[in-house]
C-alpha cells in the first residue's frame, strides 16, 4: 500500500476502506508518513469529505493511536459530556455534581483552554489548592467515593488527533466536519464513558456558525458515537450570547456555586438541564426526560448537588471554604463598571467579542505557554432583548491592569449592540440529535 494512491484516491472522492486509513492513522503517528502527505491527505478529505462508515473508522483508529481508558473499576454506567466550546460555558462544573448526585458516576477528563478563556480545569485551577494531576487510582477511587472526578488529559490519550489537530491548524484543514467530528469523538471513546452527551454549540461565539452546520456535526457525532457502541446524544445550545453572566475563571467557578445554590441564570440553567438530563436518562436513571429533569432539580432544592461539589473540590485538594463562601475568592483589584452610552434595546452581544475582552484581562490563553490570571473577568450585566437607559452598567469588569482594563473596556462595549427596536433574545436550544 502507498500513501500517494490514498491521496489520489480520496482527491478523486472515492470512498477509502478500513485499511487505507489504518495506513494512514498509523503511518503518520509512528512518522514513517511525512507532514507533506498527511497534508494532502487531509485537504482532499476537507475538499471531498467522508461518509459515516469512513469517518467511524477514522475516529476508532484516531482513539486507538493511545491509551484506551477502561472505566470497568467505576461501579455504573459512566456518562460523559463534552462542549465544542463557547464563552461563558461553566455547564461541566454545575452538570458534575448534579448529575453524580443522583448516583451516575462522571470520570471526567477535561482540557486546559487554548482561547479566550480557560477550560475546565483552568477554572476548577482557581480554587485555591484543587489538583487535576490525578493518579489513576484516585481518579477512580474518587468517582466511586464521591460520584465525581476531574482530571486533565494525559498526553497519551488519541496521540495521532494531537499530531493531526496542529497539522490542521496550518493547512486551513480545521473546519472540515469529518475531521472535526473524528478528533472530538476519538478522545471521547478513548476517554471510556458508555454513555456521551454532547453540547454543539452555534452562533457567534462559537466554531459551527450557523444551526445548519452545527446540525451536521451534531448528527456525524452521533452516528460515529453509537457505531462504536456508546449511547450518543448532541443537543445544539445558542453560543450568540455568552452563557450565563460571568467569563473568566474564579468568576465562573463563582457562578457555578450561585447555579448550585438554586440561582443560576436562566439561559445556563435551561442547557444544564437540558444536558444533565440526557446524561441522566442515557444512564438508565430515569425513565424520559422530564423526569430526569423533575429528579434534577431536586438535587439543587435539596442542597444535595452543592455537598457533592464540595465534596470533589475537597477530595482533590481545592479549600472547600471556597465553596461555602465564594466572597473568599480573590478577584482583580482593578474593578470597572462599563455604562451605557445611549438608551435603547440590546439587539445582540457578540460572544466572540467578549471572549477576546476577557483574553485581554488575561482569563485565557493567547498561546500555549500564557499563564492564565485566575481573578480577571467581566460580569454581564444586560442581554439581549433588555431595555438599557444612558448610564446603567452594562457589564463589570475585573483586572489587575489599568491599561488592559480599558482596552478590554472598549472591547467589551463593542460586543453590545444597541437599537431603538426591541429584539426578541435568541433561541437556547435550537435541536437535539438522538
Ligand atoms: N475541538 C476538537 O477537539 N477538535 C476539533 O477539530 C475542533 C474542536
Amino acid at each position: 500500500m502507498r500513501m500517494y494512491d490514498i491521496i489520489d484516491k480520496k482527491r478523486l472522492g472515492l470512498k477509502l476502506t478500513k485499511e487505507e486509513i489504518a495506513f494512514f492513522i498509523n503511518g503518520y503517528t509512528d512518522g514513517s508518513i511525512p507532514d507533506y502527505q498527511a497534508s494532502a491527505f487531509l485537504m482532499a478529505i476537507a475538499i471531498n469529505g467522508m461518509d459515516v462508515e469512513e469517518t467511524t473508522e477514522l475516529t476508532l483508529l484516531m482513539a486507538q493511536s493511545g491509551e484506551m481508558l477502561d472505566l470497568s473499576v467505576i461501579k455504573g454506567v459512566h456518562v460523559d459530556k463534552h462542549s465544542s466550546g463557547g464563552v461563558g460555558d461553566k455547564t461541566t462544573l454545575i452538570i458534575g455534581p448534579m448529575v453524580a448526585a443522583l448516583g451516575v458516576p462522571v470520570a471526567k477528563m477535561s482540557g486546559r483552554g487554548l482561547g479566550h478563556t480557560g477550560g475546565t480545569i483552568d477554572k476548577l485551577e482557581s480554587i485555591p489548592g484543587f489538583n487535576t494531576s490525578l493518579s489513576k487510582e484516585t481518579f477512580y477511587n474518587n468517582v466511586n467515593s464521591i460520584g465525581l472526578a476531574v482530571a486533565g488529559q494525559t498526553a497519551n490519550l488519541a496521540p495521532a488527533d494531537k499530531k493531526l489537530y496542529a497539522l490542521r491548524d496550518v493547512t486551513a484543514t480545521v473546519s472540515s466536519i469529518p475531521l472535526i467530528a473524528a478528533s472530538i469523538m476519538s478522545k471521547k471513546l478513548a476517554a471510556g464513558a458508555d454513555v456521551i452527551v454532547l453540547d454543539v454549540k452555534t452562533g457567534s461565539g462559537a466554531f459551527m456558525k450557523t444551526v445548519e452546520s452545527a446540525k451536521e456535526l451534531a448528527r456525524r457525532m452521533v452516528d460515529i458515537g453509537n457505531n462504536a457502541g456508546r449511547k450518543t446524544y448532541a443537543v445544539i445550545t445558542d453560543m450568540n450570547d455568552p452563557l450565563g453572566k460571568a467569563v473568566g475563571n474564579a468568576l465562573e467557578v463563582m457562578e457555578a456555586i450561585e447555579a448550585l445554590n438554586g440561582k443560576g441564570d436562566k439561559k445556563l440553567m435551561e442547557v444544564v438541564y437540558r444536558l444533565a438530563s440526557y446524561m441522566v436518562f442515557g444512564a438508565g436513571k430515569a425513565e424520559s426526560i422530564d423526569k430526569a429533569r423533575e429528579m434534577l432539580e431536586e438535587t439543587i432544592t435539596s442542597g444535595k448537588a452543592l455537598k457533592v461539589f464540595a465534596d470533589f473540590v475537597k477530595a482533590q485538594g481545592g479549600d472547600d471554604r471556597y465553596v461555602y463562601d465564594p466572597s473568599l475568592f480573590k478577584l482583580g483589584t482593578v474593578c470597572e463598571d462599563l455604562k451605557c452610552d445611549v438608551s435603547g434595546y440590546i439587539k445582540d452581544i457578540r460572544s466572540d467579542e467578549v471572549g477576546i475582552a476577557s483574553l485581554i484581562l488575561g482569563a485565557g490563553r493567547e498561546t500555549k505557554d500564557s499563564v492564565i490570571d485566575p481573578g480577571v473577568g467581566l460580569i454581564i450585566k444586560k442581554k439581549t432583548g433588555d431595555r438599557v437607559e444612558i448610564g446603567e452598567t452594562l457589564a463589570t469588569i475585573y483586572g489587575n491592569n489599568t491599561e488592559k482594563v480599558k482596552e478590554a473596556s472598549v472591547r467589551l462595549r463593542n460586543s453590545f449592540d444597541i437599537g431603538n427596536d426591541k429584539t426578541e433574545p435568541y433561541k437556547i436550544i435550537y435541536d437535539v440529535v438522538e
